[in-house]
């Protein structure tokens, strides 16, 4: 190739290469490490952006794919460097893990700024990460190429497959309603969770990672390999050896992540059925690339593509069905008339020739454009004057009678609040009330945790009721399903409309029309504003003082403002 970089072109030359009294410090200290010239000179130095912890059963392999990765950079002349971030353990971290999201972002384009690096290799894939992982490194600019971890095996109990998440919720509802026993909870406790990797039904991370790999990032059928096959080591050593070509042939994130790249990402997370938290992280990661996306890209485009994996919670089967199917590669061949084929990815070939030759191995599994698995898009946005700037709903994931509603309010200030009523066997609410949660979204939350699938009230679960209308500016799991309507932006605590809801409000939400309608006057709205006092930021000091004072609403992707701007960044200086 007649444009590959010459060593002296590397970024880490600066550091490595000239003959001066720091490049001495950094030579002699890699000395130290054991390392010698035969390391680095000439050769493109790798960072391997790792976010394994002994805490995150997600990516707890991924102390043993970074050493694949190593393996793989050794192999085509690199010099790899690994680099521990954040691990963002989707599970552990309190109060969520979307309040650490843009600090993983910084550290991760920070990391790669600040050190001697050529070229990216992205480890993660817990729900936060791959999008933390790929807002830095699109910040940063590099050859970047992404790892996804992975989702672990399929669940099981007493012969019944089990999914992370969807399984949880359907179980607990069968727990109170006396049900299943406590001693069947917990042996679904002991099979739920069969090995490391992510949630194996289309939950963020799954769907996070499909995205990415849409978005072109990834080496092509990577995010759905199995955590636990030997396929996937194998494409960690992949990885290796191509980020060093991609330093080569200085093939670096802003070629891949184009607006048309944005919208085979969204297309495919539509095709999914992929996890309504994909909509904030798409636009965040999109802003970080100089790509304006917005609601109303999800909104078109909802309409436009089916959901055809059949994959819980909306449909039934798990990630590794979805492997076996054929994976990413097959779906997207399935969606090749609706995709931009010609959009670069990592490997230096277009999508087109990526997919080429793929083919769906379980037609159940992944159904063909002409017949998807719901009547109902993956996602629909709402405006209406309870969400002047728009709310989501997942309508594939919902029981049909609730798609045009009108119902009473019962209204919840916060989640504490919720947690102390719900189980109340005299609680004044029927199937057709429409619970409401305040004081969840970014900053109210904070951090805008996932508690819009609100628990059914218990006496409803005993009388049968799975599903009722819920409306938060929260977010929720993408392994859970039901009737949530979510992001409602802006949100309660900055003083949007829901904060002014009042238990009895009748409310009206018509999901066909794309409507979301509070039944009362805009004199008494006026009224009720006019008396509403701001609450005081939720941190007066630390992290959290700087989330609450630059965070972003649900619709512009919760970013922080200072990092969503599209501004060059100056290299360090070296003295
Ligand atoms: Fe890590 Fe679900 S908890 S992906």
């Amino acid at each position: 190739m007649t444009n590959r970089k010459r060593p002296e072109e590397l970024r880490s030359h600066r550091w490595l290469g000239v003959s001066d009294l720091r490049s001495f410090g950094h030579r002699s200290r890699l000395r130290q490490v054991g390392y010698d010239t035969a390391d680095w000179a000439g050769k493109p130095v790798i960072g391997i952006i790792n976010t394994w912890s002994d805490i995150n059963p997600c990516h707890v392999h991924l102390r043993q794919r970074a050493d694949e990765v190593k393996r793989g950079v050794l192999q085509a002349g690199g010099f790899p460097i690994e680099l521990p971030a954040m691990s963002l353990a989707e599970v552990m971290v309190k109060p969520t893990t979307m309040l650490y999201r843009n600090f993983l972002a910084m550290e991760t384009e920070e990391l790669l700024r600040s050190h001697p690096i050529d070229g990216a290799v992205l480890l993660g894939g817990c729900d936060k990460t791959s999008p933390a992982l790929v807002m830095g490194a699109a910040s940063m600019g590099l050859p970047t190429i992404y790892v996804p971890a992975g989702p672990m095996l399929r669940g099981n109990w007493h012969g019944k497959q089990l999914g992370s998440g969807s399984d949880v919720w359907k179980y607990w509802d069968e727990k109170r309603a006396g049900n299943i026993t406590e001693a069947d909870w917990d042996e679904i406790e002991n099979g739920i969770a069969r090995s490391f990797g992510t949630c194996m039904t289309m939950g963020t991370a799954a769907t996070m990672m499909a995205i990415v790999e849409a978005m072109g990032l990834a080496l092509p059928g990577a995010s759905s390999i199995p955590a636990a096959d030997s396929n996937h080591p194998r494409m960690a050593v992949a990885c290796g050896r191509r980020i060093v070509d991609m330093v080569w042939e200085d093939l670096t994130t802003d070629q891949i992540l184009t607006r048309p790249a944005m919208e085979n990402a969204i297309k495919v997370h539509m095709a999914m059925g992929g996890s309504t938290n994909a909509i904030i992280h798409v636009i965040a990661m999109a802003k970080r690339a100089g790509v304006d996306v917005t609601l109303a890209d999800f909104d078109k485009i909802s309409r436009e593509v089916p959901v055809i994996a059949n994959v819980r919670p909306s449909g039934k089967y798990l990630m590794e069905d979805f492997f076996y199917a054929g994976g990413l590669r097959a779906l997207m061949a399935e969606l090749r008339d609706l995709l931009d084929l010609t959009c670069m990815t990592v490997t230096g070939q277009t999508l087109g020739e990526n997919i080429k030759g793929a083919k769906v191995h379980l037609p159940d599994v992944i159904h063909p454009v002409s017949d998807p698995i719901s009547s109902e898009p993956a996602t629909g946005v709402l405006i209406g004057n309870l969400a002047p700037r728009g709310a989501v709903i997942k309508p594939s994931a919902v029981e049909k009678r609730l798609l045009k509603h009108r119902g009473p309010a019962l209204v919840f200030e916060d989640y504490n609040h919720m947690a102390r009523e719900i189980d109340r066997e005299d609680l004044d609410v029927t199937a057709d009330h429409v619970l409401v949660l305040k004081n969840s979204g970014p900053k109210g939350g904070p951090g805008m945790p996932e508690w819009g699938m609100m628990p059914i009230p218990t006496k409803l679960v005993k009388q049968g009721v799975r599903d009722m209308l819920r409306i938060s500016d929260a977010r929720m799991s993408g392994t859970s399903y039901g009737a949530c309507i979510l992001h409602v932006s802006p949100e309660s605590y900055v003083g949007g409309p829901l904060a002014f809801v009042q238990t009895g409000d009748a409310i009206e939400v018509d999901v066909a029309a794309r409507t979301i309608n509070l039944v009362v006057s805009d004199e008494e709205m006026a009224r009720r504003k006019a008396a509403w006092t701001p609450p005081p930021p939720r941190y007066q000091r630390g992290y959290g003082a700087m989330f609450s004072e630059h965070i972003g609403q649900a619709d512009e992707g919760c970013d922080f403002d200072f990092l969503a701007r599209h501004v060059p960044v100056a290299e360090p200086e070296i003295h």
